[in-house]
């Protein structure tokens, strides 16, 4: 590659609170370095297609505190192929973008990382998912803010569950990956957490519900990780119903409002960081890498890694769920 001038910038897959500074970030760090800069929009599928849009610093004015992406995002089934990502990478040539910064999970870095394997373009990742499922990094843009809707809305469901002896099997997202449920269900006292990391073992959920929750307690909250794996929260709901019918119970399917609202600090920081890190990365020639955190600290972990390892789970969390769920 010759010398770097312009970089293209895009968000892909599920949105995440974050990714807004996320591109300001990216945006404002290469003007800072004398780069030019393009948006694409609606992630892979815009690189296809041809969908750019110069940033200049103003374009990114106020978008800091805002959810969502302003360059939109998308899942490509195009760009999955191999005529896909030739496509792409002829849009690439034609705007003379020496390099790209994407944001985004698992697969756009799965993306990412083909994309660099076929083609002369440097990439570097940001790591965006509410999941918090890449490894490689301790953190992902858009988990603390996810965490947190999580929790508001299960304390609501607590005070009702409570006023009528209930018991409420709450759905959160990640079909995939148990690091929300779990950590969000620490945060708001969950009785149990099912996660697609852990097989489901009913009969200990029926145990637990027969001596705990029955004696002693006036509310029970079990969070499901969506899925198959986990097997669903009115899946789980029906059977532990069958075998309890003097329960009162309920789902809850948050849904949506998970991937929304305004980013927390930790949010904007950790987007400002990485956002800044990744274009110093390019500079330093870097490549087919994501830009993480290890311990508070930056680092950059290959695609190949990111994409091809699971991130585990962490036992001593999902010990504290059983040792303060007596
Ligand atoms: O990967 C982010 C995520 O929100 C997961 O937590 C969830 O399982 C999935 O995306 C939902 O995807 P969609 O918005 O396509 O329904």
């Amino acid at each position: 590659m010759g010398k770097l001038k312009k970089i293209g910038v895009l968000t892909s897959g599920g949105d995440a609170p974050g990714m807004n500074a996320a591109i300001r970030a990216v945006t404002r760090a290469a003007i800072y370095n004398g780069l030019e800069v393009v948006g694409i929009r609606h992630g892979y599928e815009g690189l296809i297609q041809n969908w750019m849009k110069p940033m200049k610093s103003h374009n990114v004015s106020n978008i800091l505190g805002r959810g969502g992406t302003i360059l939109k995002t998308a899942r490509s089934e195009e760009f999955r192929t191999v005529e896909g990502r030739k496509k792409a990478f002829e849009t690439i040539k034609e705007n003379y973008i020496d390099a790209l910064v994407v944001i985004g999970g698992d697969g756009t870095f799965t993306g990412a990382r083909l994309l660099s394997e076929e083609h002369d373009i440097p990439i570097v990742g940001i790591p965006g998912t509410i999941d918090n499922d890449l490894f490689g990094t301790d953190y992902t843009i858009g988990y603390d803010t996810a965490i947190n809707t999580v929790v508001e809305a299960v304390d609501k469901i607590r005070d009702t569950a409570s006023a009528h002896n209930r018991l409420f099997f709450v759905e959160v997202m990640g079909r995939n990956a148990g690091f929300l449920a779990l950590r969000s269900g620490i945060a708001c006292g969950a009785e149990a957490i099912l996660i697609p990391e852990v097989e489901t073992e009913l009969n200990k959920l029926k145990d637990y519900l027969e001596k705990g929750f029955k004696r002693k307690k006036s509310s029970g909250i079990i969070l499901v990780a969506e899925g198959k794996e986990s097997g669903g929260a009115f899946e789980i709901a029906n059977k532990v119903q069958e075998d309890f019918k003097e329960y009162d119970v309920r789902v809850t399917v948050l849904g949506h409002i998970q991937r929304g609202g305004s980013p927390t600090a930790q949010d904007r920081v950790a987007a400002s960081r990485l956002g800044v890190a990744a274009v110093e990365a390019l500079l330093d020639d870097q490549k087919s890498i994501m830009v993480g955190f290890q311990h508070n600290d930056i680092v950059h972990v290959p695609f190949n890694k990111t994409t091809k390892n699971n991130k585990p789970v962490s036992k001593y969390l999902l010990d504290i769920v059983d040792i303060l769920s007596i």
